[in-house]
């Protein structure tokens, strides 16, 4: 094999890793686009995140997507951030160059890419309800608010993380404010569960009236059935979808980053679908 004929190698660095779809996801896309490229998935000892990084570009690796629980960690490693990761403050997608360590965030775009494009609604001077203020719900606000959005509320349980993620940004053209589950008091365009509440089978204590006809409400998690969020909306009239699509969306910018090819989503995202 002459030098040349290597493929430029990435992965996907978590820990657990053994059930990440992103292997599946690149390989579909290079074969699509023609990139010679292989991608692999990474277990990092939870401990030895910088390492294994180090240790992979040691290797002659090219980028590396960053998963639970490393993407804070992946942040600090960075030496060059976009204003996106910066916004998120976690970093999910790693670039290697002569340069050092370039540190993005596409999980942001990737949820409003599903929604705005695959679900077909748009968010310029819509309303969203954001519920949570982790580092899910934190990664994609900045996107929401260049979407021009009308306003933004951050719904929490524990109503001061909601409020100091809400001043963190206040400086921004939209309305951004805090509230608690109980204080919510209308209907909003899009509600989008950032909370890790579906993962128990557990639902934020939400008032119906948030819940208005034209209501899209998002979960972030997905799987083979509709989350009981997706369920209790849909029973309040709500459109509902899940996060696959985010998921697929997320890794097709990542893939932009390194390659500079935008590959086509939607026949990923069935074919992920029929292997849920
Ligand atoms: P992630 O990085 O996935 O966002 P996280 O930082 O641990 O993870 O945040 C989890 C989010 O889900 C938080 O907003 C959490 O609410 P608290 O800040 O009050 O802990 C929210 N969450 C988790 N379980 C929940 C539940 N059963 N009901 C409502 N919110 C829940």
């Amino acid at each position: 094999m002459t030098l040349e004929s290597v493929p430029d190698r990435y992965a996907v660095i978590g820990n657990p890793i053994e059930h990440s779809k992103s292997p599946q996801v690149h390989a579909l896309f290079a074969q699509q686009t023609g990139q010679a490229m292989q991608y692999e998935r990474l277990l990092a000892p939870v401990d030895r995140f910088a390492d294994s990084v180090h240790e992979f570009i040691a290797q002659g690796a090219r980028g590396a997507n960053v998963t639970v629980p490393f993407k804070l960690e992946a942040f600090a490693l960075a030496q060059e951030r976009t204003p996106r990761a910066q916004a998120a403050g976690a970093v999910n997608t790693l670039s290697f160059s002569a340069d050092g360590i370039k540190g993005d965030n596409t999980d942001g775009i990737g949820l409003v890419r599903d929604i705005t494009r695959n679900a077909g609604v748009p968010l310029r001077s819509r309303s969203v309800l954001l519920l949570g203020a982790g580092g899910a719900a934190r990664g994609v606000i900045l996107p929401l608010i260049e979407e021009s959005i009308a306003g933004l509320v951050i719904a929490n349980r524990t109503q001061p993380r909601a409020m100091e993620l809400a001043q963190q940004f206040s400086h921004s053209d939209v309305p951004v404010s805090s509230a608690t589950f109980e204080q919510l008091d209308q209907s909003f365009d899009v509600i989008i569960n950032a909370t890790s509440a579906s993962l128990d089978a557990e639902l934020p204590p939400l008032p119906d009236c948030v819940f208005g006809p034209q209501t899209l409400a998002y979960d972030m998690m997905y799987g083979a059935q509709p989350t009981i969020f997706m369920q209790h909306a849909a029973q309040r009239g709500a459109a509902v979808r899940d996060g696959l699509g985010m998921l697929i969306e997320q890794a097709a910018e990542a893939f932009f980053v390194w390659r500079g090819v935008r590959p086509e989503t939607a026949p990923v995202y069935q074919w992920l679908r029929g292997q849920l």
